[in-house]
């Protein structure tokens, strides 16, 4: 009996990551915070999984991502590694895990990593964090960094549009972010000339979302571009479903359906 059908997909690792830029690769990447939405991601193919701090906003509902606590992320992280077999599961650290010192970042990030079962952790920062990266990044702890729009740090730069656009500050966020031993960079809301050069200056790949075609691979937030989010509609999200409809009209169907004794009928009763 042939076991291809059983066989195990072989693992997008660190060094797939890294060998998509070379070989000019497109990198994809959706975020997840649960099991059975982790698998269908994982079962459709895709390179990368991002347990992100949006959780705090789509998950939970809060108007920020600030108080997503490391608890939190390994809460939902482990549910998601769980769940994938091939993809790379990466794993957000959260506002205040990682500001301390390098050794408070390596002991969370080391955490993570133990607790989940996922294969990476991601924080945000360039050269304000080089240290806490090669921290972690020396613990042989694969870790990404994020620039452009760092929504940890809304409350300093004032909202969520507010995005850090020089692009020498940019780039040396980038080429430090490397040097410190980042295996990848996300890119989030930067202009697409900005991004392409980054991605042409640095030998990491780059993951980017509303950053333009340049990038090395993208990420969207899944509930955002399934359309769960119904009243989400900035210019770099493309919505590839409108779930909030479909979930809508089938939600009414059922309700309707109990209200007129149609459901459960005959055929979805025990005899
Ligand atoms: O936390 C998150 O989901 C992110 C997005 C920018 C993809 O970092």
């Amino acid at each position: 009996m042939s076991n291809a059908s059983t066989a195990r997909p072989k693992k997008f690792t660190v060094p797939r990551f890294l060998a998509s830029k070379q070989k000019k690769q497109k990198i994809t990447m959706l975020t997840a915070y649960e099991f059975l939405s982790a698998r269908i991601l994982d079962e459709a193919g895709l390179d990368c999984i991002l347990v992100g701090d949006t959780l705090g906003m789509v998950v939970q509902g809060k108007s920020t991502t600030l108080p997503v606590t490391v608890d939190e992320m390994i809460y939902h992280g482990e549910m998601v590694a769980r769940a994938v077999q091939r993809a790379l599961v990466i794993v957000d650290m959260p506002f205040m895990s990682f500001h301390i010192s390098p050794a408070q970042a390596l002991e969370n990030a080391g955490r993570i990593l133990k607790e989940t079962g996922a294969d990476a952790v991601k924080l945000e920062g360039g050269l304000n964090q080089a240290k806490t990266i090669e921290a972690i990044a020396s613990a042989d702890i694969p870790v990404m960094a994020h620039l452009g729009l760092k929504p940890q740090s809304v409350r300093a730069i004032g909202g969520m549009g507010k995005i850090q656009r020089d692009e020498d500050q940019l780039i040396a966020d980038a080429l430090a972010a490397e040097r410190a031993g980042a295996f990848g960079i996300l890119l989030e809301m930067i202009t697409a000339p900005i991004a392409r050069k980054i991605t042409e200056t640095v030998t990491i790949p780059t993951i980017g979302i509303g950053s333009g075609p340049g990038c090395d691979g993208q990420v969207l937030v899944t509930p955002d571009m399934l359309g769960l989010n119904a009243d989400f509609h900035p210019r770099f999200l493309k919505k590839y479903a409108d779930l909030a409809s479909e979930m809508t009209s089938a939600v009414k169907a059922y309700a309707n359906e109990v209200r007129e004794g149609a459901f459960p009928d005959e055929s979805h009763s025990h005899t």
